[in-house]
């Protein structure tokens, strides 16, 4: 279902890019310790498209996401983001870009034990100024739309690993970011959990200014992809353009 291209990230490409990464390089470590996780990565993802990302595990994948979303600094190279310059940004001003533009769904949720659901889902809002009635009004909802209405009040740890999982989507999606990175986003996920998890991911891709960005091994995700990037030993190594995904359902 996908065939391979030579992408070309030039100003002159049909598709205006919302992510744009060359030669991103980052080490963890010192010594014996030391591990190269990003050897001069170029990656690209474009707006209004639902990227796909697959590789080995320890390839890097989980640290090019961190630095894309600025969760993570890094050691060398240019991480441009809708057309703003990561690399030219101070922290402080990186955390202010990204409170407004990036949702994170975590590969371990990250969910604030102390708070209930309604509480965790409206962290993002409240961060942004929204005010806690309006947070809560909005979290509410979108509980109730990823199926767990009647569970707003309960803590995280009161819930099964599938339902802390839509917590976190939920969480990451209250406050209609631009860019919505995923790390396996479907793991602990249901058959029908996870496919109405991705058709609300494919329309938020569907807007024009914005992009979904998915790690995943789990191939039921990959028909709502619109390309692929290959991941290996911390570069890119081959993008895939999906063709007539919607005819091929149930063939990969
Ligand atoms: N915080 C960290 N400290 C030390 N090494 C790390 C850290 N995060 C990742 N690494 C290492 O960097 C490499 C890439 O990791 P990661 O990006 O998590 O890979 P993936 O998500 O593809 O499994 C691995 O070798 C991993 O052990
Ligand atoms: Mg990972």
């Amino acid at each position: 279902m996908f065939n391979e291209t030579t992408e070309d990230a030039s100003p002159a490409n049909a598709h205006a890019l919302a992510v744009h990464v060359r030669g991103v390089s980052k080490t963890f470590g010192t010594g014996e310790a030391r591990t190269h996780a990003l050897k001069g990565v170029d990656f690209d993802a474009r707006l209004g498209e639902m990227l796909v990302i697959v590789g080995p595990s320890g390839c890097g994948k989980t640290t090019l996401l961190s630095v894309i979303a600025g969760t993570l600094e890094f050691d060398g190279g240019e991480i441009d983001v809708f057309n703003t310059p990561l690399h030219q940004l101070k922290p402080r001003d990186i955390t202010e870009f990204r409170k407004r533009n990036v949702g994170f769904i975590f590969q371990q949720f990250n969910l604030i034990p102390t708070l209930n659901l309604v509480e965790n889902v409206s962290v993002p809002l409240l961060i942004n100024g929204v005010r806690r009635p309006a947070a809560e009004k909005k979290a509410r909802a979108l509980l109730e739309q990823l199926g767990l209405g009647g569970r707003e009040n309960d803590r995280p740890t009161m819930l099964s690993g599938g339902q802390q999982q839509r917590v976190a989507i939920a969480r990451a999606l209250v406050h209609e970011p631009r860019m919505v990175i995923c790390d396996e986003p479907t793991s602990a996920l249901d058959k029908e959990t996870g496919a109405r998890i991705m058709e609300l991911l494919r329309d938020i891709a569907r807007h024009p200014d914005r992009c979904v960005i998915v790690v995943t091994h789990d191939n039921r995700v990959f028909k709502y992809a619109d390309r692929m990037t290959e991941m290996e030993d911390g570069r890119v190594q081959r993008v895939h353009e999906s063709l007539n995904y919607y005819d091929q359902e149930g063939e990969h």
